[in-house]
């Protein structure tokens, strides 16, 4: 289907900062134009935009999806309670189909309140594949691999992985390699992992320097901290992706710009888990490209990204005691843009432009959280809390219109879910 939005106030790129303007939009194959590209008007089909802001899909660039079964499930605990006495005996238990379930949720979830695109680590077979192909979302997804040995003990997990990519790689849906961290992989295998993401041209993930903890036990095995240590085994490049990031020590940040890495800040996740904050406005300050996630609903407890850009801003904010750290331009950016980048697709994902991606949320401008809008920038990370999206456009097709899901059973999820939830949690 062909879409000719109209009346709309469309967020775009200005030369220096992010602008409206109202002007119709075309969707055409997936793409957007700003013109009809030469087809007679009748042949789109006219979506009504007035009083809507048109913005591009947010982008939450770390993930677990699965882990919506466990929302609230361990909350206020410590770290090693948390993960070794609750999440992880869940975990070991679950079968695939309820982290099928569960994934879908996360979709539910992300498309309720504007995100698009999701980069996910995982560990059930396919079922994130799953729930992303069937919601209609895009994806970079990972299996998360463990061990000392790519093909020794990593390599069922490395398989699982590659089959995966096999049987789901589409448009929508692309794969990464996904390390879990440098505490769960020996530095043989993250420099396998480095020449098999390079042979295939594929992009890393990887858990960094989230917690003392890990930076101090890589200072005693290693001698060097957690970013060096994936300097020197070749596993930082411009095509990798680096989550958290919290803990910066020594010549790190400078490490991390030499490669052209990025970095994704995970700032409700970091807080709820007691890890502190990352040091946001070093990595601006140093040019690094910096983009924004929620990690799992497990240590959040919402994959809500409006939610994400308001703490981001505020923390930082707050951290400096300075009201001009971390602006709302910025954030919006980290959020869209910036992620499109890091995905190779610049100017083609994260963006309104033409010949762009078709991934567009609807925000009512209307809705009392935002009313009156006079700065729809700041409106976005301030004031929006997510449930102002009420159309959800990707790839070009409508996965919610006027706040009806078009491809998910929501009743259906809900309802497994639930039964999910009683028998394993
Ligand atoms: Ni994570």
């Amino acid at each position: 289907m062909n879409y000719k939005i109209s009346n709309g106030k469309i967020l775009l790129t200005g030369p220096d900062r992010l602008e409206t303007a109202e002007r119709d939009l075309y969707i055409l194959d997936g793409r957007i134009s700003f013109g009809p590209a030469g087809l007679p008007e009748e042949s789109f089909e006219v979506v009504d935009a007035a009083r809507h802001l048109v913005m591009p899909g947010l982008i939450n660039m770390h993930t677990h999806a699965y882990m919506t079964l466990m929302r609230n499930y361990a909350d206020d605990v410590g770290f090693d309670e948390w993960l070794f006495k609750r999440v992880m005996p869940v975990e070991d238990t679950l079968p695939l189909e309820g982290a099928y379930w569960g994934s879908l949720l996360a979709c539910m979830e992300m498309i309720r309140t504007g995100t698009t695109t999701f980069m996910d680590m995982h560990m059930f077979r396919g079922q994130s594949c799953r729930a992303a192909l069937e919601s209609g979302m895009r994806a970079w997804i990972g299996r998360g691999l463990v061990g000392a040995d790519l093909y020794g003990d990593g390599l069922s997990r490395f398989r699982q992985g590659l089959e995966e990519q096999a049987e789901y790689e589409c448009g929508r849906i692309r794969f990464t390699l996904a390390p879990h961290a440098i505490y769960s992989c020996g530095p043989k295998l993250l420099e396998q992992v480095a020449r098999e993401a390079a042979d295939r041209g594929m992009r890393k993930q990887i858990h960094l320097s989230e917690s003392d903890n890990e930076v101090d036990d890589a200072l005693r095995k290693y001698g060097k901290t957690p970013v060096a240590l994936l300097r020197d085994t070749g596993f930082l490049d411009e095509k990798t992706i680096l989550a958290h990031c919290v803990k910066m020590r020594g010549d790190d940040i400078s490490i991390i710009k030499e490669a052209g890495s990025t970095v994704v800040t995970n700032p409700a996740s970091n807080a709820k888990l007691g890890n502190g904050f990352a040091p946001l406005q070093d990595f601006l300050d140093a040019g690094i490209q910096v983009c924004l996630g929620t990690d799992g609903t497990c240590s959040n407890n919402t994959l809500n990204m409006f939610r994400e850009m308001g703490l981001v801003s505020l923390i930082h904010k707050a951290i400096h005691r300075n009201p001009v750290t971390a602006p709302a331009d910025t954030v919006v950016r980290m959020a869209t843009a910036n992620a499109g980048r890091a995905l190779g697709l610049a100017g083609e994902l994260g963006v309104i432009a033409e010949g762009a991606l078709a991934d567009l949320i609807f925000l009512d401008l209307d809705a009392p959280s935002m009313f009156p809008v006079n700065n729809p920038v700041s409106a976005l990370c301030y004031s929006a809390c997510g449930s102002e999206v009420d159309s959800v456009m990707i790839d070009g097709s409508f996965v919610m219109r006027k706040g009806e899901y078009t491809s998910i059973d929501a009743e259906r999820v809900r309802y497994e879910v639930q039964k999910v939830a009683d028998q394993y949690l």
